[in-house]
């Protein structure tokens, strides 16, 4: 096995965060039981016990981390051992109370959550590698030691601090950056509104201000802000590898919660052994196993396209939104099985066994609070005996059809404030985007801009806001050399320093897209725009509307009422060999099918119209076999034409023809050669 997999992992992952801390020791047995009675192959330990493992500064027990790891090996559980450096413990606190990190507003948190932590701190960073080394000292050699688990979600729950040691920091990171206050003054725009700095040490974090601030500022600070956190990250996984060599080293991602946008994970990607993530449904009303798809896809993507991790998940309801409700029957399963379908190499959960105490003592877990008496808990038997059946899948790749370009710093431009219209949402249009594709049943990768895409037929572009000269030239030379681009409104519109690009908009994207934007006619809340396309058709748009002028594209639908009546709403343009499509008004993923459709087409990509909408299908590929996925999202069965006989592995029968999948179930058949 490659050494992004956890060591001595012979199967698929399948089990949770375990804290067992929480528990009379006595209760361990009756843990570790039923978890083989369930099919766990790896826990996730310690990830909050720095408390525990050293009670008093310097010193450390570790004795009960020994028990446990020993039950585990005994038992034949891998353990993902964590870095407790999310969670320091009162006593260094006390002893450095500037280690609590500082709001924007100076408000300094307090412990007593978790989490809280100023990334620039001199004491948190000598602490963190002292309980690290320690850790890898220790456990190096452990038998059950199979990965490491560093920290928790950087990101959440705070984003960024702005106390004063933070501002020193910030302006290393802006010297190391720019070299010069003038380079800075330039880069930030500070002629206006008379912001210019004399000298580096005038510059502070964008602490709360009268009004608006700087965007150049807030922008470079969310960088900072995330430079600084991996810097951390890396220090951590440095030791390990050093100390314990052959171990992969994770950190726990969130790579599509929009509460955690924190951080660029295109970057962090590149830095972990095996990349890995947690997934919690938001129920919003939304459809949510398209959200959890698109996910996995952009973890998968950040991965590189290598297997991953679903490092946890929920097995029923969570207890932090305003409404959490239980997972239906088989809901879980199709859940767990989607992330597998989209690369990862198993299926873990928060957590393993329900808190009686705590602030989580209502989030679901796979051993509830009602026993094994109960759905939940045969359900969770169940996933493990599917997961083990799909050992085959191990190590290998899903295949996409298509591409989403995403990128982390042109969101957080996106979300600075005082722009055209407050309704527009850069990761709304990413998600509409995304199901309209995901209603197409084409598996999406996610790029940045500056990745090459040559392999893909179809790249679409929600909302890239922010886009480099670099971005603007690898998508002129994607469509030049035969590709098919499908571009949103408000693309393409400024630098990496959210200044205007030169000339009429969209300056970076003009040339590929043969047009000019005159001028943006945001709608008010509540207004629509109709427009017409090919036969008469019709779509409604909102949110935006601009005035568009052809320069080389063709009108393909226009707007009918608004500002913009009569002219270009939707546009093709034909370049080199291929086509680059801009949409200029928002159109939901139900609209949006009609322009993909078409995009579609000139992409050569073919339709699968066959297929009932909610019914995913996703293909891995590999050394061990041809995998197809087909989950049935529906309330009835279904019949998936095949396109060879093959094995089914959750049931063991052989399929040929077309695959008969029940209502809500879930098949994957390993396609003969
Ligand atoms: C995650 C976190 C877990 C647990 C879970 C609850 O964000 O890593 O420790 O809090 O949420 O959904």
């Amino acid at each position: 096995m490659p050494d992004h997999a956890p060591k001595g992992l012979t199967r698929l992952a399948f089990g949770g965060d375990y804290n067992p801390e929480q528990w009379p020791e006595s209760d361990w047995q009756d843990d570790v039981r039923l978890m083989r009675e369930a099919g766990v192959t790896m826990v996730s330990v310690g990830i909050f016990s720095w408390a525990l493992l050293e009670p008093a500064p310097g010193a450390h027990d570790f004795g009960w981390l020994d028990r446990l790891l020993g039950l585990l090996h005994e038992n034949g559980i891998r353990a993902d051992l964590g870095t407790p450096t999310v969670a320091p413990p009162a006593w260094f606190y006390r002893a450095h109370p500037d280690a609590l990190p500082v709001t924007a507003d100076g408000v300094r948190y307090e412990f007593g959550s978790r989490g809280a932590i100023c990334h620039s701190n001199p004491a948190y960073r000598e602490a963190a590698a002292d309980i690290t080394t320690r850790l890898a000292t220790r456990y190096a050699d452990h038998p059950a030691l199979a990965l490491w688990h560093v920290h928790n979600e950087y990101g959440v729950p705070v984003s960024a601090c702005y106390c004063d040691g933070c501002a020193a920091h910030f302006r290393r990171w802006l010297e190391t950056t720019y070299e010069t206050v003038d380079a800075v003054n330039e880069a930030w725009g500070a002629a206006f509104w008379g912001q210019r700095y004399g000298s580096l040490d005038e510059i502070n974090p964008p602490r709360t201000t009268p009004t608006v601030g700087n965007p150049a500022q807030a922008l470079d600070y969310r960088r900072f802000a995330d430079a600084t956190m991996r810097e951390n990250f890396v220090r951590e996984r440095d030791i390990l590898h050093r100390l314990a060599p052959g171990i992969p080293v994770t950190t726990n991602f969130m790579t599509a919660l929009s509460q955690c946008d924190s951080v660029d994970y295109w970057a962090w990607g590149r830095e972990v052994d095996l990349v890995s993530n947690d997934h919690y449904l938001i129920t919003d009303g939304r459809r949510t196993h398209v959200n959890l798809a698109m996910a996995a896809d952009l973890t998968r993507s950040v991965a590189g396209g290598a297997p991953w991790l679903l490092m946890e998940h929920a097995a029923g309801g969570v207890n932090w939104q305003p409404r959490n409700p239980a997972k239906a029957p088989g809901e879980m399963a199709r859940n767990s099985l989607s992330h597998v379908a989209r690369g990862s190499d198993g299926a873990m959960f928060f957590q393993w066994r329900q808190s009686r105490r705590g602030a989580e003592k209502f989030h679901s877990a796979m051993l509830p609070h009602a026993g094994t008496e109960s759905r939940l808990w045969r359900e969770v038997v169940q996933l493990g005996a599917d997961i083990e059946s799909l050992t085959p899948v191990r190590d290998t790749r899903t295949v996409a059809d298509a591409a989403v370009l995403w990128d982390w710093h042109s969101w957080w431009a996106q979300a600075l404030e005082w722009r055209p219209s407050e309704d527009h949402d850069a990761r709304e249009r990413a998600d509409s985007f995304y199901e309209a594709l995901y209603d197409r049943h084409l598996t999406v990768d996610f790029a940045h801009p500056e990745d090459d895409l040559s392999a893909y037929p179809l790249v679409v572009v929600p909302a890239l806001y922010l886009a480099t000269e670099a971005a603007a030239r690898n998508l002129r030379e994607y469509v030049e050399n035969g590709g098919t681009l499908v571009v949103s409104y408000f693309s393409g519109i400024v630098d990496e320093h959210d200044a205007v690009h030169p000339g009429p908009y969209p300056g970076a994207l003009r040339d590929v897209l043969g047009l000019t934007v005159e001028e943006f006619s945001p709608l008010l809340a509540g207004e629509t725009v109709r427009i017409t396309g090919p036969d008469g058709a019709r779509l409604t748009g909102d949110v935006w509307t601009e005035i568009v002028v052809p320069r080389g594209a063709e009108t393909v639908w226009t707007y009918e009422d608004g500002l913009a009546a009569g002219r270009p709403a939707v546009t093709r343009h034909r370049l080199g060999e291929g086509t680059a499509w801009y949409v200029s008004t928002r159109l939901g993923a139900r609209e949006l099918d009609a322009i993909l459709g078409t995009a579609g087409d000139d992409a050569g990509i073919a339709p699968r119209a066959e297929l009932p909408r909610d019914v995913e299908v996703v293909r891995r590929t590999g050394a061990s076999g041809n995998f197809l996925f087909v989950i049935n999202h529906t309330d009835a069965d279904v019949k998936v034409p095949l396109e060879s006989h093959g094995t089914e592995l959750l049931t063991g029968e052989r399929a040929a023809g077309r695959l008969a999948v029940p209502a809500g179930g879930v098949r994957v058949v390993n396609l003969d050669a």
